[in-house]
């Protein structure tokens, strides 16, 4: 118990670790990983298992409460949450005073913190005497809320974009085609998206879903560990995944792409970054150290997608990308393989997505891991304000100089 040694000196051992690669700070039961064999179990269900055989919703349920759930748990989860969808009319309309250039992650974050101040009963300062954590009927409307509406921003920013109306949740619909109607995104032409991309988009929500401490639910954590209230937590952790190291990696993927442009340019593209000018980017994962799991799965739903919309020709680039990398000492040597985003970019072009809408793709549903987590950090009896140390090397103990005396 490092917490517990001292130094010769009796103060408390200490551990200087930037970026955190070698500090466990909580015990979980929501995903594991093991980075050197590839594998990724939500709640002991192997990935590939829950992508072929599971769907998003359910996967989230899982995530959120535990268990798979059986058949009228899941009819009320989904009901709760298509019912949930709605937006205030005034965060419409405050929505609608982006900027038709903002970035759809900026719209989305911003948005889903200014949903604390319409739903200000979660805020445990305006609650003296109450502990919300204990409250299970007030948090798990927090989490049909949070989960519905996150499709309507997602899709309300990209309308906001392209300066069209907002379409209005259709209760009929499921939540994938919800989303999709939402976007106005049908492929088809007529209400209802085509059931490969409803499938595709399923599962690729899936494999988003959840990652244990990556760096948006490190966030999430650290936020909740200041009992802030649930929305500003989300917002905190979209936040932290809108970064391009992150979950603003797809959208980078697919610039990269189309900045090299061709085959014939991929050489002198990775000697580039060889020689430490950029990263290759959907390349390289803190935890996977021999394949991402997910990434497998994702290259598979490519073909599926293509035979709907069309092959996107980035697609060629990407396989020779991966080819020639996979056989260079440089990625071998520093076990760089693709990532689970290497491959949703072209997925998702050739699916009509706006490429700044990438990212908002996978904070949909990384909302479900984050839920995941504030639940769990706030039933566990030895959780604490997330507060780590430094280690301070600037200057000590200055006489201050007034300003006509400095030089
Ligand atoms: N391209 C080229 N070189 C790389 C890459 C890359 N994508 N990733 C790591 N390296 C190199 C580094 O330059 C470093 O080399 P050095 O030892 O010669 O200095 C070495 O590999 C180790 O790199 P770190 O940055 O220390 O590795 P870390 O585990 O901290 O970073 C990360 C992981 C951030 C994912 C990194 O691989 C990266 O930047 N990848 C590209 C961005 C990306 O795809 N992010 C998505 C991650 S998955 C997700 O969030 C869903």
């Amino acid at each position: 118990d490092i917490g517990k040694l001292k130094n010769q000196e009796g103060e408390n051992l200490m551990v200087y670790d930037p970026g955190y690669m070698q500090t466990v700070c909580c015990t979980s039961r929501i995903s594991y990983i093991d980075g050197d064999k590839g594998i990724l179990e939500y709640r002991g269900y192997p990935i590939e298992e829950l992508a072929e055989k599971s769907s998003f919703l359910e996967v989230a349920f899982l995530l959120i409460n535990g268990e798979l759930p059986t058949k009228m748990q899941f009819e009320k989860w989904e009901h709760k949450i298509l019912h949930h969808t709605y937006l205030h009319t005034d965060i419409s309309r405050m929505m609608k005073n982006f900027h038709y250039d903002a970035h759809p992650m900026g719209v989305l974050v911003s948005t889903m913190s200014a949903m604390s101040t319409f739903q200000p009963e979660q805020n445990p300062a305006l609650l003296p005497g109450m502990d919300p954590y204990k409250d299970t009927l007030l948090m798990n409307k927090q989490i049909y809320r949070i989960m519905g509406r996150i499709i309507t921003v997602a899709a309300y920013a990209y309308r906001n974009r392209i300066g069209r109306p907002f379409n209005e949740p259709a209760q009929e619909l499921n939540y994938i085609e919800n989303f999709l109607y939402m976007m106005d995104r049908l492929n088809e032409g007529n209400y209802k998206s085509h059931p490969k991309l409803v499938k595709a988009l399923d599962v690729l929500f899936i494999l988003h879903a959840e990652h244990e401490l990556n760096c948006s639910t490190a966030a999430m954590r650290h936020l909740a560990s200041s009992e802030v209230d649930v929305y500003t937590c989300i917002a905190g952790a979209a936040a932290a995944l809108y970064g391009r190291k992150h979950g603003g990696a797809n959208e980078a993927v697919l610039r990269m792409l189309e900045e090299i442009g061709s085959v014939s340019n991929i050489p002198s593209f990775l000697e580039k970054v060889k020689a430490g000018k950029g990263r290759l980017m959907g390349f390289g994962h803190r935890v996977y150290k021999n394949y991402d799991p997910r990434a497998i799965i994702v290259r598979k739903i490519a073909d599926d997608v293509f035979s709907v919309c069309g092959k996107e020709p980035l697609i060629d680039i990407a396989m020779e990308l991966e080819k020639i990398a996979l056989t260079d000492k440089y990625f071998i040597d520093r076990k760089l393989y693709p990532n689970v985003d290497f491959y949703t970019g072209v997925i998702y072009k050739s699916m009509g997505f706006p490429t700044d809408m990438f990212p908002v793709l996978f904070t949909i549903p990384r909302v479900a891991g984050w839920l995941a987590h504030w639940k769990e950090f706030h039933a566990d009896p030895e959780n604490k304000i997330v507060r780590p140390r430094q280690n301070y090397i600037g200057k000590r103990t200055r006489d201050y100089i007034p300003t006509d005396k400095r030089q």
